[in-house]
């Protein structure tokens, strides 16, 4: 048997049904993010006033914050359908035609991680975000020629964990507005686990709630994971789901009492162990702990970053004088 734990699922394809059900599904659920909320009720009741699509809108953060969630409420309020896609699977410019063909008027189109779409691909898009035409070329060399299909009026609203890697072209057409989804108080984050664990139907005390909302890295999707795996844990031990419970049941995850994974730590030890504690590139720690640079960047650091464990800085990363009184590690961090 594997002696790593199991992580949580990082986007909402592998999360399961069970996310669908605690997902809110009426803005008075979706807790916390007030300023984008507040926005977005002026934003779409203005534009129901005007019979109008809403313009169309960028979310962007850190994974498990929300941005699905908000795109599903969009939708809801503005009672349109939406159609589902991702950038990674636009793979042709005719994928996108076909989506943006078949789209009815009033449609919402979500593009989850549209930090993936090709440049060929985006450039499509522009005139579709602009002014609502879909320019496709027709034949090769001299005689080819243009030919403009409009499109029906629809909104985009796309979702991406890496603002930085969209072009500023692409970005300037949200004219409904570019959103930054904040990581979650401890509160909001003990509002949610109180209010999936009604859902679920299990009874949590209040030192579990807390427990659990202190170590789920100000992110809900986490704080569910959290909940599901603890509720487990004090079925099958029949105890109550008390701190105690907790504090056993994410021990066996290897989530310690700062929400750290083992995957943090490694990040953090590799820092310190082999590179004394930085400055070091994110490339070089990516490769000596063989994960995707983009993970580390996306999913691990932010956290790491928030809680000042490590600072990014020009020269590399470092791991900071708490890293190393947390992890119990001899040394200190190198001032720069
Ligand atoms: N589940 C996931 N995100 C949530 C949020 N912001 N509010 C309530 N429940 C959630």
């Amino acid at each position: 048997m594997s002696r790593t734990p199991p992580t949580e699922p990082q986007n909402d394809k592998d999360s399961g049904f069970l996310d669908q059900t605690l997902r809110p599904s009426r803005w008075d659920d979706y807790i916390g993010q007030k300023n984008i909320k507040d926005n977005l009720h002026v934003l779409l009741t203005a534009a129901r006033e005007r019979s109008h699509p809403p313009e169309h809108m960028l979310f962007y953060g850190p994974p498990g914050l929300g941005k699905t969630t908000l795109a599903h409420l969009i939708s809801k309020e503005t009672g349109s359908v939406m159609r589902v896609t991702s950038g990674p699977a636009i793979l042709k410019v005719g994928d996108l035609a076909s989506i943006l063909t078949n789209l009815s008027a009033g449609d919402i189109l979500f593009i989850d991680e549209i930090h993936r779409l090709n440049k060929a691909i985006e450039e499509v898009l522009y005139p579709a975000m602009e002014s609502g035409t879909l320019d496709i070329i027709i034949g090769k060399g001299p005689s080819a020629r243009t030919i403009q299909l409009d499109l029906p009026p629809f909104t985009l609203v796309a979702a991406t964990t890496r603002i930085a890697m969209l072009s500023a072209p692409l970005r300037s057409r949200f004219s409904g507005g570019v959103f930054k989804l904040e990581f979650y108080t401890d509160e909001e984050i003990a509002e949610i686990v109180r209010r999936s664990a009604k859902i679920l139907g299990v009874e949590i005390e209040g030192g579990a709630v807390d427990e659990i909302a202190k170590r789920s890295r100000f992110t809900p999707r986490t704080a569910n994971f959290h909940l599901k795996r603890c509720r487990d844990y004090a079925q099958i031990n029949k105890s109550a789901l008390d701190k105690a419970t907790v504090e056993k049941a994410l021990a066996m995850l290897g989530v310690d009492e700062l929400g750290l994974t083992p995957a943090d730590r490694d990040i953090l030890k590799t820092i310190i162990r082999k590179f004394s504690g930085g400055p070091v590139g994110l490339n070089t720690i990516s490769a000596a702990l063989s994960e995707e640079q983009a993970t580390v960047e996306e999913v691990y650091e932010p956290y790491l970053i928030r809680l000042g464990l490590l600072e990014r800085t020009p020269r590399g990363r470092i791991a900071t004088d708490k890293a190393y009184a947390h992890l119990g590690e001899k040394g200190a961090a190198k001032l720069l």
